[in-house]
């Protein structure tokens, strides 16, 4: 089969197309024809030589998602047909014309989503479903997404809605925050490079945003930190008593100092969070939660993917290229 190659750590013209073995199926596995997948922060970090791929997936071929159809069935498997649609998450291997999945980590693509709009959906979605659950977000909070026009957070920003959240948000590029609002999101603001680089304005930004346009004037009751860095503390001081910060993401740097003081009056909550490296039976336990919480959503149109732009596997080195540029809004998206 044809997969993009990590031929060495470096840039993205270290990628290249090659043959490489069809994967095998093993028990209660499935073997994958896969139609679409999509670009995520963890494919540059692996192709930097960053991020090793964690065991069982392959070491060289990048790609966290994968949508397409069953094209066989390992022994033991018996919850699939071949030629049924199929999406979810891998450890690795996604950007490749096959791969293999645990068949009960496996979930159904609904009609009303053709192969890019299946291929936007998994990492963006679980993650910020997941998220939320894990924050335990209920009706009536605010939430302040950063990043809120990456993958992950228009895809947190549509939940927040029909949960009843009040969702607030950050970006660096103010016209993202236009895909945001289009979206759900009540109110957000643009931080220029100069609030980003300086911690006590970047906290008073945050803090002014909660406390103005929160739900009740307190500050954020859950922040979905998809940068890291110097956000992680500044935004202690934009939340609600006994608010829950998940950290999702580390864009923004993997080291900071926090306010261990405000974490304390404040009685707040600091969650880490990864999909990547999480044991098969928790796996499972997550893709069943979206495909009972979140797919009837995406099946009803109540919810859709934000496509930033469609790549062929061909264009492996293109894709890597646009999503490195910090331009996109949405998801990058690779047809196979
Ligand atoms: N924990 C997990 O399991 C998991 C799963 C999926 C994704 N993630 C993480 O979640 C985050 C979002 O992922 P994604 O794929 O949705 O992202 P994405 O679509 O690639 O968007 C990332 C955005 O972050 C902003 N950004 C980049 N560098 C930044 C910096 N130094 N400071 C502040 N903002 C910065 C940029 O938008 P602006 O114009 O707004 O600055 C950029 O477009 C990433 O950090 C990713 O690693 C984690």
């Amino acid at each position: 089969m044809l997969a993009a190659v990590i031929t060495r750590p470096g840039p993205p013209d270290v990628l290249e197309l090659r043959e490489v073995p069809t994967p095998v199926p093993g028990t209660e596995q499935l073997l994958v024809r896969v139609r679409a997948s999509a670009l995520n922060r963890a494919d540059l970090h692996q192709r930097r030589g960053h991020y090793p791929a964690p065991p069982g997936a392959p070491a060289d071929v990048p790609g966290l998602e994968y949508a397409g159809e069953v094209a066989a069935l390992g022994p033991g498997a018996r919850e699939w047909r071949e030629g049924d649609r199929v999406f979810g998450l891998v450890g690795g291997g996604g950007h490749a014309e096959y791969v293999v999945v645990h068949e009960r980590t496996a979930v159904r693509v609904p009609d009303a989503l053709d192969w890019p709009a299946a291929g936007a959906v998994p990492e963006a979605f679980v993650t910020a479903h997941d998220a939320l659950r894990q924050a335990d977000a209920r009706a009536g909070d605010t939430v302040l997404i950063h990043a809120v026009a990456s993958g992950v957070g228009l895809a947190a920003v549509q939940l927040a809605r029909v949960l009843g959240l009040r969702a607030l948000g950050t970006a660096r590029t103010p016209a993202k925050l236009g895909d945001a609002r289009a979206h759900g999101m009540a109110h957000g603001v643009a931080l220029t490079r100069e609030v980003v680089a300086d911690p006590p304005s970047l906290a008073a930004a945050l803090s002014e945003l909660t406390h103005a346009h929160g739900a009740r004037g307190a500050g954020a009751d859950v922040v979905l930190d998809l940068v890291g860095g110097a956000y992680t503390n500044a935004s202690l001081h934009a939340m609600a008593p006994l608010g829950r910060l998940m950290l999702i993401g580390l864009v923004a740097g993997a080291e900071g100092t926090l306010d261990l003081g405000r974490i304390l009056r404040g009685r707040l909550t600091v969650r880490g969070t990864v999909m990547r490296a999480r044991a098969l039976e928790e796996r499972i336990v997550t893709m069943r939660r979206f495909a009972d919480e979140v797919v009837p959503l995406l099946a009803s149109g109540a919810m859709r993917p934000t496509i930033d732009r469609i790549f062929s596997l061909q264009e492996i080195v293109a894709a890597h290229e646009r999503l490195e540029s910090n331009e996109t809004v949405g998801k990058v998206v690779l047809t196979v």
